[in-house]
């Protein structure tokens, strides 16, 4: 075998997103572009992953090592262009290195493991010094032009430096390229700047190699698997695209999803079997779903667990355990710290916020719960506020087990309320509660007599009274 380096273009400037965000950050399906390309490079067993950076090298470095950690940093300098760009990179191999370079592009995020695995086969099979994959496409404008002459490829042409007749040419230059490490670095060295661009040309390398040896291109017929994404039209729709393969492979893995179109599922989700997932829903980040869970309509769920068979309705959650048979929703907002015991119930119009709320515990209307625990078993009546915040301080709510407070309460924190305890409707607890009693503190009641024909004398109210009397 072959040692293998595989660097990763993202020194560009992205100047085409407009964007204070570097390009190669912005996410489709839960990861940056680079992410999915790095993801790539490193399933590959290269001996070496090398990125190249320069614009918002801190914070594409920072993703980087955080994430990817065995990839060597290269710095471009201040000549621009992608082969430049690649030129540093292969200054950061030891002098010892002889092999294959793989060149991937930072902002072509689907290329995968099997075309890759399918290009250095052919590279290797045909003793090539360079083969780049290539594809037929509708639209090619903005993509570099592969030049063929009676069939054979002569070389690259840049979208701004081709002529009229090459513009029509729709066979693109994916940006992805295996290369003899020898022969690229010869040939780069020879690589000038004299273009619509003033760009050090990664593509020039295959004109300048031709003559040394078999220089090829491997044309792939998926063409979103090799999009280029410069602007956000095109990440939105590599976003679209990326997103309906994920949905088409969870519903072939057992998985329910009704409308493709409007459900979004991130790469870093996991879904159990007969899973339901309902319309305008989308699930973000680190998410379980569980077996046969039901999840939407119109929910949003970013790093949560949901268990078996829990049904998860108009819901907003983040960072959130929601154990298995529980219910949410319609319209429940949980945030983070949020965890719901098996079989437990977050009803409608409920906000939950570090909250611990026990097995077959309900919170069905119309409250606030945050910073609490809930025990096992216990209700809260419609209408309650957990009041956690004196204006200064966050304090916390223990609720035990199979408690039953009233409608309209509202729990001034710091409190405890026993096991077994009840409140009475429309309290509010500034007390701690003992196991097993009542609290109450309503005014008493007083009705007073007449007050209506006397105050609001001839109204429609004061008329129905008086028909009564
Ligand atoms: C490039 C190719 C083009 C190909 C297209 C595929 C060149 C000259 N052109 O064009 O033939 O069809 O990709 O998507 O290579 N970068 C650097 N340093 C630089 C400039 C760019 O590292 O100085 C990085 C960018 O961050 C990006 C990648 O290289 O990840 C490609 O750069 P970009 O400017 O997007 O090139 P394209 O115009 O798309
Ligand atoms: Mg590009």
């Amino acid at each position: 075998m072959r040692q293998l380096a595989v660097v990763v273009l993202a020194a560009g400037e992205g100047t085409r997103m407009k964007s204070s965000l570097p390009k190669v950050l912005h996410d489709i399906a839960g990861l940056p572009l680079i992410g999915h390309v790095l993801a790539t490079a490193h399933s590959l067993s290269a001996q070496h992953v090398i990125a190249v950076l320069r614009y918002e090298k801190e914070k594409i470095s920072e993703y980087v090592s955080k994430h990817f950690p065995s990839t060597v940093i290269a710095i471009q300098d201040e000549i621009p262009g992608t082969g430049r760009a690649v030129e540093s990179a292969l200054a950061m191999l030891p002098a010892s290195f002889d092999g294959d370079v793989l060149v991937l592009s930072g902002d072509v995020p689907l290329i995968d493991v099997s075309s890759i695995a399918e290009l250095i086969e052919r590279h290797h099979s045909s003793k090539s010094i360079g083969t780049l994959v290539s594809c037929g496409m509708d639209n090619p404008f903005g993509y570099g032009r592969i030049v063929r002459s009676r069939g054979e490829l002569v070389g690259i042409v840049e979208q701004k430096d081709a002529s009229e007749e090459e513009r029509t040419i729709s066979e693109v230059n994916a940006g992805v390229y295996v290369f003899d490490f020898g022969h690229l670095k010869a040939a780069l060295a020879k690589v000038t700047t004299q273009n619509a661009s003033n760009e050090k040309y990664l593509t020039d390398v295959v004109s300048l190699m031709i003559d040394k040896g078999l220089v090829q291109a491997h044309q792939i017929s998926d063409h979103w698997l090799v999009a280029g994404v410069n602007d956000r039209a095109q990440l939105s729709e590599v976003a679209r695209e990326l997103n309906s393969r994920i949905v088409r492979a969870w519903q072939l893995a057992g998985v329910s999803i009704d409308e493709p179109a409007t459900t979004w599922i991130d790469v870093t989700v996991q879904i159990g079997q007969d899973a339901k997932i309902l319309p305008s829903t989308r699930l973000s980040g680190i998410t379980r779903i569980g077996v046969g869970a039901v999840i939407g309509p119109d929910s949003s769920l970013t790093d949560c667990e949901v268990g078996d068979l829990a049904v998860v309705t108009r819901a907003v959650a983040e960072n959130v355990k929601i154990a298995s048979k529980t219910k949410v929703g319609p319209f429940s907002y949980l945030r983070p710290g949020t965890e719901l015991g098996e079989g437990g119930k977050i009803g409608a119009f409920v906000e939950t916020k570090n909250a611990k709320i026990g097995a077959g515990a309900k919170v069905p209307h119309l409250s606030y719960v945050g910073d609490a625990e809930i025990g096992e078993g216990s209700n809260i009546g419609a209408g309650t506020i957990f009041a956690n915040y004196d204006g200064e301080n966050k304090h916390q709510t223990k609720i035990g087990s199979h408690v039953r407070t009233g409608s309209g309460n509202v729990f001034v924190a710091p409190i405890t309320i026993g096991d077994g305890a009840y409140t009475a409707a429309g309290s509010t607890i500034r007390k701690d509660v003992e196991p097993g009693a009542l609290a109450r503190n309503p005014m008493p009641q007083e009705n007073l007599a007449d007050w209506v024909l006397e105050k609001r004398p001839g109204s429609d109210s004061a008329k129905a009274a008086k028909r009564t009397e």
